[in-house]
């Protein structure tokens, strides 16, 4: 498994080209969603319905399976759109509706769900539901679980179809996905005896119902968490979602990280919005102050790679050097409210401002504008040349402002089109890979091919995109979109391949 999370230094790269909607998507609008109000008195099992309403509470279920894209839905009656580089999924009905949510199915049906991804017909579901996640929580707590689910009010209702386009959509091919990234390291959670009753409850709540990884660890092109990031910093909804390892920890006391939760800050400065506002209200906010402390003290320990900085254009270009790698996910599509670079209007009241006090709101946060962008490694130097930049390209006639010429989010979704990766290979490629011209691994060498395809996709496309030794950036292909790029890859990779399916990497 090791050369599956094995990552160059390409993953960034590849993560902000690609991943600029990961896989953990949430409501547009975050909203608070009201539980349901349970009649206790009125049931058989008070104990565990409380307690399952409690876990259900730290599993943030409501979050994705209450259409908060419009106000007022039933709760529990799923239809949220949640969108992924691979299409729509629209979560279902667990309500206990007989008919339309999950009212017929008894507990080992909903332990097979949580804790194999697998629906009652034995179909896998999609990892975008966090069964990866949940797949640790206890069976005591799973049932729990139901049995709180079983007592919300049902509601008739049928969600509509997943819009996911081929293959992503086979249900079957996620066992590959299962093969490889689930499956090997999967099963209930494990108290580490070396360490204290909170740590290992920390832990338990971290890695299970909680699914912080979902967010704060990067994901490969295909979806997957890259362990070797843990918790390491992931993007989500155009929002980044910070390093919450020890590394970034450390300076920080207990209770400055439980404000996180409890008082909506940030740790280096501003208020907190997007995704995790919605963790905040719908679920940490009811957990217990022990069980917040016993997450911090977990995350205190946990130590992962650093992921690697991106290459920050120097000299003049510093500033949009900072700004593409850091600024760019908010402030060129607008995520939290973020003014975004080139438009005019916007900006003219800020830039009156004056730069000092542009230089100070960056560098200590102000409102749903994170402290130095979330940028903690940055000086305030650094984050200087990114605010006269952003100035710069915000100022009437700027090059920028006729069209805002940096927005990731038009960056396209990975879903394979062989079709078209043959035709711009053809184009762009054949020259050199046909006949293996300055040393190119030529095409239907599988030898050669079998070890370049062992690397990982993530590092082939760096390779493509950035160039790699006599291998040209992108290949000479000026009019190639990085789409265009993948497809060739995926096409190239798919022709060379000695076995499998590069799905299954
Ligand atoms: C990040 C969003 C997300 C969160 C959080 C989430 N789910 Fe889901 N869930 C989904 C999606 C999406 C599916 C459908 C997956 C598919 O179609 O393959 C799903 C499927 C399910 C199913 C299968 C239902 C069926 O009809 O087949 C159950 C049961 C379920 N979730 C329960 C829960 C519970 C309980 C929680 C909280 C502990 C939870 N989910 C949290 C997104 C989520
Ligand atoms: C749905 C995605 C999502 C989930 C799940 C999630 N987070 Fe977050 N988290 C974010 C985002 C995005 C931010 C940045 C918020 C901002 O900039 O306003 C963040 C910010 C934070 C911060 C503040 C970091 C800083 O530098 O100020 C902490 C601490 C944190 N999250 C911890 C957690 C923990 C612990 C969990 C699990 C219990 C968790 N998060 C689950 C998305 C998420
Ligand atoms: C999580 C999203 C996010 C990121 C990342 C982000 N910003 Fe912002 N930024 C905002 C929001 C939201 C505002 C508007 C705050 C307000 O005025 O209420 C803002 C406002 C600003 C302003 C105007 C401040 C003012 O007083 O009007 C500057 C300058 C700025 N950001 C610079 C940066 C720089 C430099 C970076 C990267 C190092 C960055 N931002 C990264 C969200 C973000
Ligand atoms: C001018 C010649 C040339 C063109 C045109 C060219 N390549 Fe290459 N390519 C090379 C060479 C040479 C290598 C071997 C680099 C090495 O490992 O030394 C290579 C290697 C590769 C690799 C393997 C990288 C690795 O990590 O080992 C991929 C993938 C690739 N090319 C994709 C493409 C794609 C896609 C195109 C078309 C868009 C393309 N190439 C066009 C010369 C070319």
């Amino acid at each position: 498994m090791q050369k599956l999370t094995k990552t160059g230094t390409w993953s960034i790269l590849i993560l902000t080209i690609f991943f600029h909607s990961s896989f953990c998507i949430a409501a547009k609008n975050y909203p608070t969603v009201p539980y349901p109000v349970i009649d206790y008195p009125k049931i058989k099992n008070p104990e565990l319905v409380k307690k399952g309403e409690y876990l259900a509470k730290a599993g943030d279920c409501i979050a994705c399976h209450t259409d908060t894209d419009h106000p007022g839905s039933p709760i529990f009656a799923g239809g949220l759109g949640v969108d992924t580089p691979f299409g729509t999924f629209f979560t279902p009905n667990i309500t206990p509706d007989k008919e339309t949510g999950i009212g017929k199915w008894s507990d080992k049906d909903f332990i097979k769900a949580m804790h194999d991804g697998l629906n009652p017909h034995n179909e896998n579901y999609f990892p975008v539901f966090p069964y990866v996640f949940f797949n640790r929580v206890s069976k005591e707590d799973l049932i729990a679980i139901k049995a709180y689910l079983d007592h919300v009010p049902a509601v008739n209702y049928t969600p509509p179809k997943n819009q996911v386009s081929w293959p992503f959509n086979v249900r079957l091919l996620q066992w590959g996905w299962k093969l490889l990234f689930f499956l090997p390291d999967s099963g209930y959670f494990k108290e580490d005896p070396k360490q204290s009753k909170q740590w290992n409850r920390g832990s338990y709540l971290v890695n299970g119902l909680e699914h912080c990884s979902m967010c704060h660890t990067p994901v490969n092109v295909l979806g997957s968490w890259k362990k070797s990031y843990f918790l390491a910093g992931g993007i989500v909804d155009n929002f980044p979602a910070p390093n919450i390892t020890s590394s970034r920890l450390k300076d920080f006391s207990v209770q400055q990280v439980m404000d996180v939760f409890l008082k909506d800050q940030l740790l280096g400065g501003g208020r907190i919005v997007g995704p995790m506002l919605d963790v905040n209200h719908n679920s940490l906010r009811y957990l217990s102050k022990e069980d917040l402390e016993s997450i911090v003290i977990y995350l205190k320990t946990v130590k992962s790679k650093e992921i690697p900085k991106p290459k920050i254009k120097s000299g003049a270009q510093l500033g949009e050097g900072i700004y593409d790698a850091y600024c760019a996910t908010c402030h060129a599509v607008g995520s939290a409210g973020a003014p975004i670079v080139g438009d005019v209007p916007v900006w003219e009241t800020r830039i009156k401002l004056g730069l000092p006090t542009l230089y100070h709101n960056a560098i200590d946060g102000i409102n749903a504008m994170p402290a130095k962008g979330t940028c903690s490694s940055c000086t305030d130097q650094e984050i200087e040349a990114a605010v006269r930049y952003m100035v710069d390209e915000s100022k009437p006639g700027a090059k920028a402002s006729s069209s805002y010429t940096k927005i990731p989010t038009a960056m396209p979704a990975p879903t394979v089109n062989l079709a078209h990766g043959k035709e711009i290979y053809e184009q762009a490629c054949n020259t050199c890979h046909i006949d293996g011209k300055f040393g190119a691994p030529k095409m239907g060498d599988k030898k050669i091919w079998a070890a370049i395809i062992k690397q990982n996709m993530d590092v082939l496309f760096g390779h493509t995109i950035q160039g790699y030794k006599a291998m040209p950036p992108r290949g000479n292909c000026t009019s190639c979109s990085d789409t265009d790029l993948m497809d060739a890859v995926i096409y190239m990779v798919q022709q060379n391949k000695e076995e499998g399916d590069f799905i299954l990497w």
